[in-house]
């Protein structure tokens, strides 16, 4: 992962684990092996990065099977890793399990709020795009297709998917901690366009 951009580097997994291990404390029936497998592995194949990146393929499975797992984990934990991006939620619902539930929140957290504005301006400068457009209106939200090939400006993306994650976060802890990063982000924007036109 240290060949992807600096919001998709090792650290993210780490912030992720962080999260995902605050949730499981909400959640102790959940199974904590599952979830904390799926967090470490769940961008190691990122498609964002396959022209980029030379990644063995499979490389997912390849590490599952190097474990000695019970197949019901591993099925699980592939599951799992395999319809939580939002590209793949703007296409299809799935049926979710709490662990799922968690990874995925987990992950959704690390988007949002100081980090996910950070994240998104340094995937913005690694793609060489624009801060803003301001005369590029989006109706969000986007189908798959739309949103893969989407190569609009930075605060564009936060209209595509960054202030519609709250809304769509799996658990209460969640939804609570991703309430207040929201709207950090919103000030943020307000701070952004005051400055862009020279409200000073
Ligand atoms: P997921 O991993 O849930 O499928 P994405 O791959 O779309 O989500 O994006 C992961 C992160 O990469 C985003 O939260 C954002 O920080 C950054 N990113 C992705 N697409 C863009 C974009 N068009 N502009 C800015 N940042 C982006
Ligand atoms: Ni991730």
């Amino acid at each position: 992962m240290n060949q992807f951009d600096g919001g998709h580097d090792f650290s993210h997994i780490q912030r992720v684990l962080a999260n995902a291990n605050h949730l499981l404390t909400h959640y102790p029936n959940a199974n904590k092996s599952v979830v904390q497998l799926a967090v470490l592995l769940h961008d190691i194949e990122d498609e964002k990065f396959k022209d980029e990146v030379n990644l063995p393929p499979n490389a997912v499975e390849t590490h599952l099977n190097e474990l000695d797992l019970n197949p019901a984990v591993k099925d699980h934990v592939l599951f799992i890793i395999n319809h939580m991006s939002y590209k793949d939620s703007l296409e299809q619902k799935v049926e979710k399990s709490i662990e799922f539930k968690i990874v995925q929140d987990a992950d959704r957290l690390d988007a949002i709020g100081a980090i996910g504005i950070a994240r998104a301006f340094n995937y913005g400068g690694h793609k060489n795009r624009p801060l803003y457009t301001p005369n590029n209106t989006i109706n969000p939200p986007l189908s798959k297709k739309d949103y893969t090939q989407s190569n609009s400006a930075t605060i564009q993306h936060f209209y595509e998917k960054l202030l519609l994650l709250k809304d769509q976060m799996n658990t209460e802890a969640g939804q609570q901690i991703a309430a207040q990063r929201h709207r950090y982000m919103e000030k943020f924007l307000d701070q952004f366009y005051a400055e862009w036109n020279g409200n000073l």
